[in-house]
């Protein structure tokens, strides 16, 4: 771990993005479809699914290598559908997404939903191609994969999120909800990466509550943004949340609750982070990194 963690951002963002731009590019795919999937993908993200998965891969490989890197691109690519279809007039009905107009705002709600199953379904055929994976990891990642962002994972938390506008929910409806929609992505990038590095089961059931953790930790912040954030540096609207009238930890805290339950979510993070012996690892940076940032 020499180099600082923004060299580190920096360097695997840009190592997954010439090759998620590549598979999409080499790829059959009809001309219209493609700049659509392109057009999202392209836009912009800070991708810190992909690069936690890296970095929870590196953390236990004996020595880096580009194992991750179909799993990586493929949960970027799950992350962008779910984006694409989350700012559809139908769920938020947002303009702008990674600083330009939303993929529906410059395709059509068709071509934007059809880009969305696009990219959810080619993500799948990434890993099952991929030569640097034996059959047994393949299986295990894309069941994995699939549970986490399918209807007992992200879109459950998608549905949830959805009926809490006109039936508000109260502290521990709102954990559940992110725990699925925003935090099952996360356990993924945290278990996935950390099962092709090569980590004890034991090791794998730590990471698991680390990454919940996680997970609340990224959305209390997100939540947090939409209301106090900076427009330009988040690249997307802020008010968004109070507009649709979704509970959020601001709404249901006050702003002050909600930075204590982050810090309170941060501590619970950090305890299983130690018992998966990864104290002090880049893995453990992430974590206040995802608690503070402001983009
Ligand atoms: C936004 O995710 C959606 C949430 C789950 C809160 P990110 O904040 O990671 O969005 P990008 O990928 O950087 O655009
Ligand atoms: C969306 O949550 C999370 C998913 C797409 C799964 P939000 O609706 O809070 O995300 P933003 O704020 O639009 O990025
Ligand atoms: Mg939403
Ligand atoms: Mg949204
Ligand atoms: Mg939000």
């Amino acid at each position: 771990m020499t180099e600082n963690l923004q060299t580190y951002i920096k360097n695997t963002k840009q190592l997954i993005e010439t090759e998620m731009i590549r598979a999409l590019q080499t790829a059959d795919i009809p001309q219209r479809l493609k700049q659509s999937m392109q057009y999202s993908l392209e836009a912009g993200g800070k991708r810190l699914r992909p690069i936690l998965l890296f970095a929870s891969y590196q953390a236990f490989a004996k020595q880096s290598s580009k194992k991750p890197m179909s799993t990586a691109i493929a949960l970027e690519m799950i992350h962008t559908y779910s984006l694409i279809h989350d700012d559809l007039p139908a769920m938020d009905d947002d303009d702008y997404r990674r600083g330009k107009p939303t993929n529906h705002k410059v395709f059509d709600e068709a071509t934007a939903i059809l880009a969305g199953d696009g990219l959810l379904t080619y993500a799948f055929e990434i890993i099952a191609n991929d030569s640097l994976l034996t059959s047994e990891e393949k299986v295990a990642v894309l069941g994995s994969l699939a549970k986490s962002s399918g209807p007992k994972g992200m879109v459950a938390g998608q549905i949830l999120d959805m009926a809490a506008e006109t039936n508000p929910v109260d502290i521990e409806g709102l954990e559940k909800i992110h725990t699925l929609k925003t935090g099952e992505l996360l356990v993924f990038a945290v278990t996935a990466g950390a099962l092709l590095g090569g980590a004890t089961e034991q090791q794998l059931n730590e990471l698991k509550s680390f990454a919940h953790f996680l997970g609340l930790i990224f959305q209390v912040q997100d939540d947090i943004l939409d209301q106090i954030g900076d427009e330009e540096k988040l690249g997307k609207p802020v008010g968004s949340d109070v507009d649709n009238d979704k509970s959020t930890y601001p709404s249901l805290l006050g702003l002050n609750g909600a930075i204590a339950k982050k810090d309170e979510y941060t501590k619970h993070a950090l305890h299983y982070l130690k018992q998966a012996n990864l104290e002090g690892s880049r893995i453990e940076q992430l974590t206040t990194y995802f608690g503070q940032r402001d983009r």
